[in-house]
């Protein structure tokens, strides 16, 4: 098994180099060796797992946050992916709302077409389904490509890249709209897939991503969102870099509570579209929170490490209280808390989660056993150690009988606590 290098760089050996400019970087963190965030397990599946070191850095010129080393994408997204756009309500409406925006946005022309890149189990392609325009999703994990297909979702199960937007284009003509969440910031080669959005999109058409925001990683001390799968963080100040080298430019921003904090970025060919005032108020606000800085980093790493030692703490205490604990839903995310802060079986006893495929295995790395809710519900722990922070609402709305009975949930973002 191999993890992918960065490009090397002959001016510092040893340090990893930028993915996007090529200038070489210092890590401002690491969370030590980390095994594949989504990859749950069975017992004989113990010896052999993969593990990294997860490693992040901002580049000097630049200033893209990314990960040193990345693990190679055939070995995350696969037959076996196991995340499911649709197992949480609170992203169903969200997708429902954006696409609705896109269709009166962005495709009220004649016969519109709309690409989706990482487009899952058709979460959002399926609202253009139902209305039968035109649209394509590229999803290169098998199972969940063929849950959007039984939706009759079109869908490409391949990586999107510049050669498929090439293929797309001569296929079945240039897109108005290119669409992709929570998906740019996965992949390692975003110059090939701007090279590829380049080539499909219409002169006048806009390209449109959300991902989680930096600058809410950073504010919020939400170090979880930093695993395998997100190989960069953005922000504002990087991505007009980026974008420039490709004669496209971000002409809005839209901030989106979602996975704990997200923007929405619109994008178009350069001088296709003029750029919102809230563009130039994006720079600013990234000046104020020192994102453009060094020191905001160096700053946010003692705050992951208090973080970590509350976390502990708490937990430890709780235990030796001789409380139950039980982690509430097996996210990726969770895999960066419980392999950073060493959480094992004997803090937390199980993860309880709703995504079939997750259930009856264990958890990447710390090999803490994966239950069906149905479990939490017959045997409800004292503590619910809320792994999915970013789906509080929801889950506080679903889980008020177990607090009614005296359960509590166990926080850490943003910061280490027990609620309500
Ligand atoms: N858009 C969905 C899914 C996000 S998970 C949502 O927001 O909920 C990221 C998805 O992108 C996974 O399904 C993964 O298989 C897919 N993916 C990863 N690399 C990709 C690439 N190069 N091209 C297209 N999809 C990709
Ligand atoms: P996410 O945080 O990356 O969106 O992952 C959501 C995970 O949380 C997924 O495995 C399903 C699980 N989950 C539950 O188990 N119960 C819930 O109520 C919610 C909202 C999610
Ligand atoms: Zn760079």
């Amino acid at each position: 098994m191999t993890t992918i290098d960065p490009p090397s760089s002959g001016d510092s050996p040893g340090s990893p180099a930028c993915r996007i400019c090529g200038t070489p970087f210092e890590p401002f963190i690491s969370f030590g060796r980390q095994p594949i965030s989504n990859a749950f397990l069975t017992v004989a599946d113990f010896d052999s797992e993969f593990f990294y070191e997860l490693r992040v850095g901002a580049c000097p010129a630049c200033r893209m946050v990314q990960l040193a080393e990345l693990v190679d994408p055939k070995m995350l997204f696969h037959e076996a992916y196991a995340f499911f756009s649709g197992t949480s309500k609170g992203m169903t409406d969200h997708f429902a709302r954006f696409a609705d925006s896109l269709r009166q946005q962005h495709l009220g022309g004649r016969d519109p077409f709309i690409v989706e890149i990482g487009s899952n189990d058709g979460i959002m392609l399926q609202h253009f389904a139902h209305d039968s325009m035109r649209h394509l999703g590229v999803e290169p994990s098998a199972n969940v490509a063929e849950v959007a297909r039984a939706k009759g979702v079109r869908t490409i199960c391949r990586f999107f890249d510049e050669s498929l937007a090439r293929e797309i284009l001569d296929d079945e003509g240039p897109a108005d709209v290119i669409a992709a969440a929570n998906v740019m910031c996965h992949i390692a080669d975003l110059h090939s897939v701007l090279r590829g959005v380049r080539l499909l999109l219409k002169p006048a058409g806009v390209f449109i991503f959300e991902d989680p925001y930096l600058g809410d990683i950073i504010l919020k001390t939400s170090y979880d969102q930093i695993y395998d799968e997100h190989a960069f963080y953005f922000s504002i100040t990087s991505l007009s870099r980026l974008f420039a080298m490709h004669d496209m430019e971000i002409v809005d921003i839209d901030p989106q509570t979602v996975h704990g904090g997200s923007i929405r970025w619109t994008v178009m060919h350069r001088g296709a579209g003029r750029a919102s005032p809230r563009v130039p108020a994006q720079f600013e606000r990234e000046r104020a929170v020192g994102l453009d800085r060094d020191e905001t980093f160096a700053d946010w790493r003692g705050r992951v490490e208090a973080s970590r030692r509350d976390l502990l703490d708490l937990l430890g205490k709780a235990r030796m209280d001789g409380k139950r604990i039980v982690g509430y839903a097996a996210t990726a995310k969770s895999a960066t808390v419980t392999n950073y802060c060493g959480i094992d079986r004997d803090l937390v006893e199980s993860i309880s989660d709703t995504t079939p495929i997750k259930q009856g295995k264990y958890s990447p790395g710390m090999h803490i056993p994966v239950r069906p809710y149905a479990e939490f519900q017959a045997h409800p722990p004292d503590y619910a150690l809320l792994f999915a922070w970013n789906h509080a609402d929801e889950i506080l709305a679903k889980e008020q009988g177990f607090v009614a009975n005296g359960g509590r949930l166990i926080v850490y973002v943003p910061r280490v606590g027990i609620v309500p």
